[in-house]
């Protein structure tokens, strides 16, 4: 049968192909961008034909109607990081979370660690060949549509075709055709705060470096600031719409990258349409299987490489809590300690985490996110052997090979100054800072 025949015969509603869920089956989602949500709404609707059905992801956008209260019998959200959709079902027991690095998950999926009866991904339409590209988001999407005992697709023609690993029509059991527009992130709001932790994160960025940055008001405010910058190059887990007009200015042209050299390396995208049209067929952005670009062995091969990620916590040895709010699980660890593992083992890399010294709640309360203990409850997302700098607006604070003591003095230095006190009374408590003034006239 040609590909054109087995496409034919695979065509259907999304109705129809969601039928062919089975009760206590467990179906993944692909990621972020790619998540098809012509197929999970009508999985939805169609909730009241499942018993036990457990839905898996890491970054959704979607409605989440599977988690929504009174989906109980029906569904069990188990997502591997947690977003706005599944975040309050978590704290009420109605879903689970599972954490796991981002690289790891590919293996994860293939070693059967995490089950995948059915996989619900979108793709562009089929080329002269029979192939399909996972557009923004190859990920772990790519593995679990090889894992999966049922692939269903949503064929979108809006979907940019990229270049990196593609997925044959003869994979697919269910094709549903759906035009439907990509969702696009709004702007980042970059403020006074972004821009001092932005500058301080940029006078660790040396010409020659290749970057890891997220989404969001800080990396986006280091893309801004790095416009004097030379010969970068993009090793990353995702990029979004700021880091094209470094490219567009040439400041961004992976030419001292140690392999993959001249093309900027994500393992998804997500940013606004212009992004996207950039991505078609432009084989100078790859979009790749996670378990490459994540992986700590693969990120280390790169010279000068540089990590900026975020956090909620830093305690005064270090110790980084990224995803959970004592122990509410606020999001995951994603690719943060692939990147700051990889970084790490790199020929001078460095490895950055960039956050505002204090988070405002909404009465006016400001609270420091430089703390003396992580709260009760918050998980370890980078343990205090890993961690490299801390930046805040503050100032930077180089944590790697230095003591203990060393550290909590440095953090409290680039801390709110509201909590500096609270920090030093815990420092003098901890250090015997008397004793280390005596010594040191000897
Ligand atoms: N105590 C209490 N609440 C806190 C807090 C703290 N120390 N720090 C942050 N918060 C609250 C904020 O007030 C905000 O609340 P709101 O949603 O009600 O406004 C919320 O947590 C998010 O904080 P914000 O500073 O806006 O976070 P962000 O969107 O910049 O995300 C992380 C920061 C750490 C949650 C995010 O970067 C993350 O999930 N990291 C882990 C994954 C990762 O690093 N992946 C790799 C990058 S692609």
């Amino acid at each position: 049968m040609s590909w054109q025949e087995q496409y034919k015969s695979r065509l259907c509603t999304a109705e129809e192909a969601v039928r062919h869920i089975e009760d206590g089956s467990a179906v993944v989602l692909a990621h972020c961008v790619g998540e098809p949500h012509v197929l999970v709404e009508a999985m939805v609707a169609n909730a009241e034909q499942y018993k036990d059905v457990e839905v898996k992801h890491m970054v959704s956008l979607g409605s989440g109607g599977y988690a929504a209260p009174g989906m109980e019998k029906h569904f069990r959200a188990n997502p591997l990081f947690v977003s706005a959709n599944t975040r309050n079902a978590i704290v009420e027991g109605r879903a689970d979370f599972t954490p796991a690095f981002f690289h790891e998950i590919p293996l994860l999926l293939r070693e059967g660690k995490i089950k995948c009866d059915v996989v619900m991904a979108q793709v562009t339409p089929p080329d002269e060949d029979g192939y399909c590209s996972l557009g923004t988001s190859v990920d772990y999407t790519y593995q679990a549509i090889k894992s999966a005992k049922i692939v269903i697709v949503q064929v979108n023609d809006q979907f940019p075709r990229t270049y990196g690993e593609k997925v044959h029509v003869s994979e697919f059991d269910y094709i549903v055709e759906a035009s439907t527009p990509v969702y696009e992130s709004k702007p980042t709001q970059i403020g006074a705060l972004e821009e001092a932790i932005g500058a301080n994160c940029v006078s660790l960025i040396e010409d020659g470096s290749t970057l890891q940055l997220g989404i969001g008001g800080i990396p986006d405010a280091v893309i801004q600031l790095l416009g004097d910058r030379k010969n970068l190059g993009i090793h990353s887990e995702m990029i979004s719409d700021g880091t094209l007009a470094l490219y567009e200015k040439g400041i961004i042209n992976g030419k001292y990258k140690n392999f993959d050299q001249g093309k900027m390396v994500v393992t998804f995208l997500m940013g606004s349409r212009k992004l996207y049209d950039f991505a078609h067929n432009n084989p100078e952005i790859e979009v790749r299987p996670v378990d490459y670009v994540n992986h700590p062995a693969v990120i280390m091969k790169q010279n000068k490489m540089v990590c900026v990620n975020s956090a909620i916590q830093v305690d005064l040895m270090g110790q980084v809590a990224s995803e959970s709010i004592g122990l509410k699980q606020f999001s995951g660890v994603g690719g943060q300690v692939d990147f700051i593992r990889g970084a790490s083992m790199a020929e001078d890399g460095k490895s950055i985490i960039a956050m505002a010294s204090y988070t405002q709640k909404k009465d006016g309360t400001i609270i420091s996110k430089i703390v003396p203990f992580l709260d009760h409850g918050a998980a370890v997302t980078t343990s205090r052997n890993d961690i490299d700098y801390v930046v805040t607006e503050c100032g930077i604070a180089a944590l790697k090979g230095k003591s203990l003591r060393e550290r909590a003095k440095s953090l409290i230095s680039i801390s709110h100054e509201s909590a500096r006190d609270e920090l030093q009374a815990e420092f003098e408590k901890r250090f015997h800072e008397k004793f280390y003034a005596i010594a040191k006239t000897f």
